[in-house]
């Protein structure tokens, strides 16, 4: 997963530098396929990545966003909507206001770790403890008492890592 997306992450840089090197770019040696342009390959300077700048595409793909309203407004919102509400558009995005779906943790959280149909799977970028708090929250949330309130049950980073593949 993350050589994967170190990829994405350095292709589309590259894809972002394109037009600064358009006008100028260098083109192959028809003979040796080397790029080089005639006596000035001093011009090119090679990127030495830095311990700290590996750490930093490393970690890129996770997000680090903490509490459960952090997460689900980073995450959740532009599908499900700030309050919870869902929508109607390019798609169909359930409402999770006042939705009895998330009465037991285990549903949602599955659905938030391995996705469902529309909705993406989201454990590859989530920890056990940000699925755990984002389950609790729009499960508190929007007109929903499934927490805190009489027989309420709360998720738990256990939890989540069951149902990891
Ligand atoms: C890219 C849009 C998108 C994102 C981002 C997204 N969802 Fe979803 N979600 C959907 C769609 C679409 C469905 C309906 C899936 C289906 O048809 O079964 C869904 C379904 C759900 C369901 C099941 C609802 C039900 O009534 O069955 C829950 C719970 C849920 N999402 C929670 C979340 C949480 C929490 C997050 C953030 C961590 C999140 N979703 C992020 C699009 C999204």
């Amino acid at each position: 997963m993350k050589p994967l997306s170190l990829t994405i992450i350095l292709s589309g840089l590259a894809v972002a530098a394109l037009p600064l090197v358009a006008q100028d770019r260098p083109k192959p040696d028809a003979a040796t396929g080397e790029i080089a342009r005639s006596g000035q390959r001093e011009d090119f300077r090679t990127f030495e990545a830095e311990d700290g700048d590996l750490a930093y595409f490393a970690d890129a793909a996770r997000l680090t966003q903490e509490g459960g309203e952090a997460v689900y407004e980073a995450v959740c919102a532009g599908c499900h909507m700030p309050e919870g509400e869902g929508a109607v558009g390019a798609g169909m995005y359930p409402a999770l206001a006042g939705n009895e779906m998330l009465e037991f943790p285990e549903y949602p959280i599955y659905v938030i770790v391995h996705g469902q149909k529309a909705m993406p799977p989201l454990g590859s970028i989530l920890s056990d403890e940000q699925v755990a708090e984002v389950t609790n929250y729009i499960r508190s949330h929007f007109g929903n008492d499934y927490v805190e309130g009489e027989d309420g049950i709360a998720a738990t980073p256990e939890d989540v890592a069951g149902v990891r593949p």
